[in-house]
C-alpha cells in the first residue's frame, strides 16, 4: 500500500469530469487503486476521496464513514456512481482534502439514491441518508469536475476564494 499524493485546488484535474471505468479492463488494476486510495483516506483522517483527488482521471470514490465504535469505519467503494435522485435540502458544513483548512456551508440533499458498480464490478443501488448522503454529494461532484465551493452562491464563493488565496500559502 502506498500514501498518494493529494492534488490540491488549482490543480487541473479537479476541473475535470472523470473517466468511466470499463471494469472489464481495469480489473486487475483496481484492488492497488483501492487499497491506496483508502489508506490515504485513512492518513489524512478524511471521510471519502475521490480519484481526481490522487491524479486519477477515473469514476471511483472511496468513502470511509466512522463508526460509533472509535476507530472503526464502513467502507464503500463505488465505481461510477450516479446520483439518480435527491430529496430534502439540509444546510452541510464540509472540508475537502483538496483545501486544507477551508471550511464551507452549503445546501446539499439530505437523502439521495446512488446507482454504481461495486468492487467486484456487481451493480448497487444504495439509498443514503443523514452523513452518507453528503459524503457521497461531495465526492460524486468531484468525479464531475466540481468542487464543493461551486455550491456556493456567487458571494460566499469570492469570499471563499479569498480565503482559499491565504491558506494555500501554507500548502
Ligand atoms: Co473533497
Amino acid at each position: 500500500m502506498a500514501i498518494l499524493k493529494i492534488y490540491k485546488y488549482g490543480e487541473e484535474i479537479l476541473t475535470q469530469k472523470t473517466k468511466r471505468i470499463n471494469f472489464n479492463l481495469m480489473e486487475k488494476k483496481l484492488p492497488k487503486i483501492i487499497d491506496d486510495m483508502t489508506q490515504t483516506c485513512l492518513m489524512m483522517e478524511g471521510v471519502g476521496l475521490a480519484a481526481p483527488q490522487v491524479g486519477l482521471d477515473i469514476s471511483l470514490v472511496i468513502v470511509m464513514l466512522p463508526q460509533k465504535e472509535e476507530g472503526k469505519y464502513k467502507r464503500y467503494i463505488l465505481i461510477n456512481p450516479e446520483i439518480t435522485l435527491k430529496k430534502g435540502k439540509v444546510l452541510s458544513k464540509e472540508g475537502c482534502l483538496s483545501f486544507p483548512g477551508l471550511g464551507v456551508e452549503i445546501e446539499r440533499a439530505t437523502e439521495v439514491k446512488v446507482k454504481y458498480l461495486d468492487e467486484r464490478g456487481l451493480p448497487v443501488e444504495l439509498t443514503a441518508k443523514g452523513f452518507l448522503a453528503i459524503i457521497l454529494q461531495h465526492e460524486i461532484d468531484h468525479l464531475n469536475g466540481k468542487t464543493f465551493i461551486d455550491n456556493l452562491p456567487k458571494v460566499a464563493k469570492d469570499k471563499a476564494l479569498k480565503e482559499i488565496e491565504q491558506l494555500s500559502k501554507e500548502w
